[in-house]
């Protein structure tokens, strides 16, 4: 039996065609535009991500039987606005995670209203890219927009919906919204009256597990498949991936380096860090977990490969860094090409070089941008920590993940062990094994993670060279306060 497992990203949806015990059979990658229509701003359309799932999942089957495969499950970057009008169709591009236009509305949100109101009511804070803030910024500047809303969905539930007919939401993706009573699985009626919105105008909510509908024939007739394969609820792609890498038991931490950046701790038992630096979200296997998320990290890495240095080569260009560069560079890189999300909560934060000297070389700015990237984890990790949060080890997965030298320098920076899954395709692996839970093939997923994920490779930190980068660390502390007013100034 195959299961499909989909991974709704960025820059791509990632499809992934997994045997019940999970091997790989076939995997697709299908890219989408991603447009700034202004600076800050990230957004994109629903239907781009529908078109790339359809041809994806077409070519994902061609090698197995039609009637082997039982099940879809889709993993989903968090967050997204997508507005859909009476007839289902979407009123507008997406505005993403990543897009941080709704300055204005988070301070209203969290000063106004107040953070701990926010807080007791919905388990978070608001921050730029989560969805209530969106919704508030629709009613303010495109009120014919908002007028005409009869449903919001986040990306993925968009798919699901695309392909059952159904619009649900399950409660990690929709603990992203600021809508959801996290603790109590329920959407928030003071939000909602808060927004403007009624809970008819949300999706029905589910586990992640739980199976949400079947094909529509016609949409089953179109991809070739059988009408019975069933879609389940799935989840944000962070809980999606934590259940690909087996992030299931109470305290086990997962790192993904995909285009965000996040430490995701799961929690048998709700909670909420009393900063709400970190977010407390609802887990795919009908439990918890705390989040911080940096809003770029491999993404810095494509983009001074692609745009500055201009090439598609990332592993040479690593190949210079070698294990002596390693805790002695002079040039430190401040990750906030997007504005920052975790712990800082500030949209006008933009990335930084700094230390520069004649005698910089290209791979010192290489190292720097790794680097930057893997201090502004450990800033979300420090976070963790002062909650006494005890992480010794974490799993590591995402893009990011398939460079030795980026992991050696995550286990060193965080002077934790690092245990890389026998796939990185975390949250298409969920996915897969989310549908397979659902499905019945595993009772639960804490067995259906014991019985199909394993790890290939260990990295340990070395502690001559976690104690430089901790003094390093202790530097690279001083510059975001130092530029915080200058950042602003600069927008
Ligand atoms: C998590 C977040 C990102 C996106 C990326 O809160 O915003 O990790 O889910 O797809």
């Amino acid at each position: 039996m195959y299961y499909i497992g989909i991974d709704l990203g960025t820059s791509a949806v990632k499809l992934l065609l997994v045997d019940q015990n999970g091997s790989i059979a076939c995997s697709v990658t299908k890219e989408y535009p991603l447009s700034f229509p202004r600076p800050g701003w990230s957004e994109q359309n629903p239907l781009d991500w529908w078109n790339a799932v359809k041809s994806g999942v077409r070519e994902l089957i061609r090698s197995v039987p039609a009637e082997e495969i039982r099940a879809i499950g889709c993993g989903g970057q968090m967050h997204g606005l997508v507005s859909l009008d009476e007839h289902d169709s979407v009123i507008r591009p997406a505005i993403l995670w990543n897009d941080g236009r709704t300055e204005k509305e988070v301070a209203y949100l969290n000063e106004e209203i107040g953070k701990s109101v926010l807080s007791e009511r919905t388990a978070n804070i608001a921050f730029a890219g989560f969805t209530a803030p969106k919704i508030l910024w629709m009613q303010n500047n495109e009120p014919e927009n908002f007028a005409r809303i009869s449903k919001i969905m986040l990306p993925k539930d968009y798919i699901n919906y695309r392909l059952t007919g159904i619009h649900s939401c399950d409660y990690s993706d929709a603990s992203g919204m600021l809508l959801l009573d996290v603790e109590h699985k329920c959407w928030s009626k003071e939000m909602l009256d808060l927004c403007g919105i009624s809970e008819s105008q949300m999706p029905k909510l589910f586990e992640s597990y739980d199976v949400v509908g079947t094909l529509l024939p016609s949409v089953a007739d179109d991809l070739g498949l059988a009408p019975s394969v069933k879609v389940v609820a799935g989840a944000g792609d962070n809980a999606a991936a934590a259940i690909g890498t087996g992030t299931v038991t109470d305290g086990s931490c997962n790192i993904s380096l995909g285009t965000s950046g996040t430490i995701f701790i799961a929690s048998d038992k709700f909670g909420v860090d009393p900063f709400n630096a970190l977010h407390s979200f609802a887990h795919a296997n009908g439990h918890y977990h705390l989040m911080g998320c940096i809003l770029s990290a491999a993404s810095c890495n494509k983009w001074f490969c692609d745009e500055i240095l201009r090439t598609k080569r990332y592993a040479e260009e690593q190949v210079p860094i070698t294990d002596d560069k390693l805790g002695n560079n002079r040039v430190y890189f401040l990750p906030y090409l997007m504005g920052e999300r975790s712990p800082i909560n500030d949209t006008n934060a933009r990335g930084t070089f700094i230390g520069l000297s004649m005698d910089t070389t290209r791979a010192d700015l290489v190292q720097a941008v790794l680097e930057g990237v893997a201090f502004a984890v450990r800033d979300c990790f420090e976070v963790a920590k002062a909650l006494n949060i005890p992480i010794t080890s974490s799993r590591l997965c995402g893009g990011g993940a398939r460079s030795p030298l980026w992991r050696k320098i995550i286990a060193n920076v965080l002077n934790i062990r690092l245990e890389l899954p026998e796939s990185e395709e975390g949250p298409g692996f969920g996915g897969a094994m989310l549908s397979m839970v659902g499905d019945g093939a595993y009772p639960s997923v804490e067995s259906c993670a014991k019985a199909l994920v394993h790890t290939a490779k260990i990295v340990e930190p070395d502690p001559e060279i976690a104690a430089k980068y901790d003094a390093q660390y202790q530097k690279y502390r001083l510059l975001y306060p130092s530029l915080k007013e200058t950042f602003s100034a600069l927008r």
